[in-house]
C-alpha cells in the first residue's frame, strides 16, 4: 500500500483505530473501512475522538467499540488490508493478538503490523541478523512483560523481541514479506496467500 496508492473497492480493518486517523485515510483513498478499537463508551464511540472526526470529515467509516478477540469470528477473512499499528504492546496474551489479528486477512490480504520492540541491538545491527527466526537461543522470538524493562505506561503489557511477530505470523498462516526496525519499533507486512488482490 503505497501513500499514494488507490483503495478504491478494497476492504480494510484498521485495529486499535483510536481517533482514526489511518482508518480515515485510508476512506479517502476510497477504501470500504471499518475502525476498531477495545474503548468502549457508547456515548462517543469509545473514550477516543473517532465520532467527531468522522463528522468533521464527512467519511464513510464504520466503528466498532470492541477487542479484536469480540469480532474475529464475524470478521474472519474479510479485509483485503488489515492495519495493526501500535496496538500490540497493549496487550496481555501478545501471541492470541497475533492469531486473532491474522485471522480477518482475506486470501491474497496484506496485514501491516507496528509495535514497540525490545532489543539490546542497535536498530542498525539488528537486521543484519534476519527478519526470520532461528533455532539459535539468539534468535528465538520472545515476548517480555513490559513491566520488567521498565515501562512507565500503565496500558502497556510487553515488548516482543524481533523475531516474534513474524514467527507468530507464519505460524498462523500468513508469509512475512518485509521487517524494517527504526528505533524501538519494528514495522512488518506480511500476507495471507491465495486470491487475486493485492495489498
Ligand atoms: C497507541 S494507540 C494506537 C492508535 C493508532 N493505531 C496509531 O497507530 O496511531 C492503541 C489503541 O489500541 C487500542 N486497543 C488496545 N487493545 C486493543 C484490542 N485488544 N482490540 C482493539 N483495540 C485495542 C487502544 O484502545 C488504543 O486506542
Amino acid at each position: 500500500m503505497g501513500v499514494n496508492s488507490s483503495l478504491l473497492g478494497r476492504r480494510v480493518l484498521d485495529i486499535g483505530c483510536s481517533d482514526g486517523g489511518h482508518a480515515f485515510a485510508c476512506a479517502a483513498r476510497g477504501a470500504e473501512v471499518v475502525g476498531i478499537d477495545a474503548e468502549d463508551s457508547p456515548r462517543n464511540e469509545g473514550r477516543n475522538n473517532f465520532a467527531e472526526n468522522r463528522r468533521l470529515l464527512g467519511l464513510d467509516v464504520d466503528y466498532r467499540a470492541a477487542p479484536i478477540a469480540e469480532v474475529t469470528h464475524e470478521f474472519a477473512g474479510a479485509f483485503d488490508v488489515v492495519l495493526f499499528l501500535n496496538v500490540l504492546y497493549h496487550m496481555r496474551d501478545p501471541a492470541q493478538g497475533l492469531r486473532d489479528v491474522s485471522a480477518v486477512v482475506a486470501p491474497g490480504g496484506t496485514l501491516y503490523v507496528k509495535t514497540l520492540i525490545y532489543s539490546p541491538l542497535p536498530s542498525r545491527v539488528q537486521p543484519l541478523l534476519g527478519g526470520r527466526p532461528g533455532p539459535s537461543l539468539w534468535r528465538r522470538p520472545r515476548c517480555y512483560s513490559a513491566g520488567r524493562y521498565g515501562a512507565d505506561d500503565r496500558t502497556l503489557f510487553c515488548r516482543p523481541n524481533w523475531w516474534f511477530v513474524p514467527a507468530h505470523l507464519e505460524k498462523n498462516g500468513l508469509a512475512v514479506e518485509r521487517v524494517r526496525r527504526r528505533g524501538d519499533r519494528q514495522f512488518v507486512v506480511a500476507r495471507r496467500p491465495g486470491g487475486g488482490a493485492s495489498g
